[in-house]
């Protein structure tokens, strides 16, 4: 009897772990390890989820080891599943090449891919944040892609700096030459930039595009969100009816107040935006907005973040140590989102782990609390009969 525990016990904990690694998730563990179907951690930064067809598919950054990882080697991932928790690895939806010159050639910088599906055309349309190759973020440009099927493959179809030689519908005295825009530069930078100087001097070019994400209305219209004017406006835009280009309806948001990593839901008719600082990969305190129309007017509801990371000791000051992302709708549960958050490591990106938090609505405002561990069921409890 004394020999056998020991052997009962090591064959226990043996059935245990095997047990363990082939177990479905059932719940988040924010910030941890998020093993694939292979168990393999999720290679899917800065994405964005669509549900479709019975079927969630997230869509992100697909990063390699080590600082060359910051750049895009690879391309863009996609994963699917149907439960949230549990999610398997589709490949590559869209591949960069490696042509000389194109837009997408392997090296350059696209991050924060959004797919959203279009009924009318059947197809399913990518945007990214595209800097190309060998120059830094200097270019600025939002990207397009399009595919027959979901996971892909998707097919580039251009980039560019949208809304070249069009005025913003709010664009108010800035389209006129003015003193305080074009001429108090050196005196008074902050309050010209807000008034639209950048805005001015990207006019004919077209209008910088850096962190987006993507937003389809009840009505079927698409809306592409951006941070623009050197990260210091968002500009939010009317896509066209098959979302694959701009429409000249577009218009500027916080003016000057320095926006960027945004993601938008609807509830009860609202709707809610997170965003953050312009910290790139270190984290700062995320800001929330809401807003009746999408085009405006927002109304800023401070930062959306309570409790504490205590895996890092990071609160609201700086986002648990995350980053906002996206938004998702849980299918089916009116009032069920899920805050999405990367949390950035430069120095070996595909590391990068996902914080994601149930988001809450309350006194009008969206908040975001930290939870070492949660399901679904959250749901069940927070925003009911919202
Ligand atoms: C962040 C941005 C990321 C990435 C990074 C680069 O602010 O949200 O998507 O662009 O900067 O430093």
């Amino acid at each position: 009897m004394q020999t056998m525990f020991p052997v009962i016990a090591i064959l226990t904990l043996m059935t245990a772990c095997a047990t363990t690694h082939a177990q479905p998730a059932t719940s988040f563990t924010p910030g941890k390890v998020w093993p694939d179907d292979k168990g393999v951690h999720i290679n899917a930064h800065g994405g964005g989820v669509l549900y479709h067809e019975g079927t969630y598919y997230w869509f992100g950054e697909h990063k390699i080891a080590g600082r060359t990882g910051n750049s895009a080697q690879v391309g863009v991932g996609v994963y699917s599943s149907t439960d949230l928790y549990n999610w398997k690895n589709e490949g590559i939806a869209l591949k960069v090449v490696d042509e000389q010159g194109h837009d997408i050639q392997r090296g350059c910088i696209l991050e924060r891919p959004k797919v959203i599906y279009n009924k009318t055309t059947g197809k399913f349309v990518m945007w990214f944040h595209l800097e190309l190759k060998g120059q830094g973020y200097a270019s600025a440009r939002t990207g397009v892609a399009v595919a027959d099927n979901v996971t892909g493959p998707y097919t580039f179809i251009e980039s560019m700096r949208p809304h070249a030689g069009v005025w913003p519908v709010n664009a108010g005295d800035a389209a006129k030459p003015s003193k305080d825009i074009d001429g108090t530069w050196a005196a008074d930078r902050e309050r010209s930039i807000a008034l639209g100087s950048y805005l001015r001097r990207d006019f004919e070019g077209g209008q910088m595009s850096r962190d987006m994400t993507l937003f389809v209305d009840d009505d079927g219209k698409a809306y592409h969100i951006t941070s623009s004017e050197e990260n210091r406006t968002l500009h939010i835009s009317l896509l066209s009816d098959d979302y694959l280009s701009f429409t000249d309806h577009y218009v500027r948001i916080f003016p000057g107040g320095a926006n960027e990593a945004p993601a938008i839901c609807k509830h009860n008719g609202k709707y809610y935006m997170i965003t953050s600082g312009l910290t790139g990969w270190a984290p700062n305190p995320a800001r929330s907005a809401v807003a009746d129309n999408i085009l405006g007017p927002w109304k800023s509801t401070g930062n959306p973040a309570r409790g504490v990371n205590p895996a890092n000791g990071l609160g609201p000051e700086k986002t648990f140590g995350g980053q906002s992302t996206f938004l998702l709708p849980v299918h089916g549960k009116p009032g069920a989102f899920i805050a999405m958050f990367d949390v950035w490591t430069p120095q070996n990106p595909i590391d990068g782990r996902y914080i994601w938090l149930p988001a809450e609505f309350e006194d009008g405002n969206i908040i975001v609390r930290y939870r070492e561990q949660w399901d679904l069921s959250v749901f069940d409890r927070v925003n009911a009969g919202d």
